[in-house]
């Protein structure tokens, strides 16, 4: 008799291919949801050293704060059914890209760049996508930068990539992307065109008190970040 795997392997076509419907597969879910807890904390790990060794040197983090969250098992079928995505975890874990998600929380937009930069150079870590809406705001105003990147994860028995949503913005961005957040669900997606302009117009302000904390910034400190790391 075999019995259950000590952790259920993304890769293993006998467990990945079956649906995810059932009280046995739901269990199963919870235990590929655990890998995915795992590179939460891999990534938190990194993030953690990076700001430390920044502190150490320069007595002041670009990183203010990080946050991190694990999609729930019912978010996650609601997503798959709605993109119609196969309920296999095979499927779930290649096109559901934000199970795991990191959110750093940085002083300017350069740290974001830099932040991004020293993570994705790491030997371990390999970046899956890059969306830049710093460069390239959002239609609403919505300024931050996305990574997808696949960190290992070391189990007992197997070595796993498991892909992480990195988020990375400005004190300031995230201020405001957590208020339009819950408008947007407060208006079930359709936020009043009124109230849309209104976002923009505070996107618009956020973004300029950005650049001139940075402009400020510099003046008083130097292109620190950027002329240490070069
Ligand atoms: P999903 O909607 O999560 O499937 O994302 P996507 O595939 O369109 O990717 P994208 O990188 O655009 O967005 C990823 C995540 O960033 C979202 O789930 C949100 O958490 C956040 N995000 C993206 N756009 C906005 C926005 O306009 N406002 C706010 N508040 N958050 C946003
Ligand atoms: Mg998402």
């Amino acid at each position: 008799m075999t019995g259950p795997k000590p952790w259920l392997d993304s890769h293993d076509p006998e467990t990945t291919g079956q649906l995810v419907e059932g009280k046995e597969l739901r269990a199963g879910l919870a235990r590929f949801m655990l890998n995915y807890q795992f590179a939460i904390e891999e990534i938190m790990t990194k993030i953690n050293i990076l700001k430390t060794e920044f502190e150490h040197l320069h007595d002041y983090s670009p990183i203010e704060h990080v946050s991190s969250r694990l999609k729930s098992p019912d978010s996650i079928l609601d997503k798959a059914r709605r993109r119609e995505i196969p309920l296999t975890l095979a499927a779930l874990s290649e096109h559901i890209t934000d199970i795991a998600g990191v959110r750093i929380v940085c002083s300017f937009n350069a740290d974001a760049y830099w932040i991004a930069q020293m993570i994705s150079s790491q030997q371990d870590i390999t970046v899956v996508t890059t969306k830049d809406y710093i460069a390239n705001p959002k239609a609403n105003g919505y300024k931050s930068l996305h990574l997808i990147v696949k960190v290992p994860i070391f189990l007992s028995e197997s070595i796993q990539d498991m892909a992480v949503e990195l988020q990375i913005r400005t004190v300031a961005m995230d201020f405001w992307a957590s208020l339009e957040h819950k408008i947007y669900y407060k208006y079930d997606h359709a936020i009043p065109a009124a109230i849309l302009a209104e976002l923009q117009e505070a996107a618009e302000v956020a973004s300029r008190l950005d650049s001139k904390m940075e402009r400020i910034h510099d003046d008083v400190h130097g292109k620190l970040i950027r002329s240490t790391r070069s």
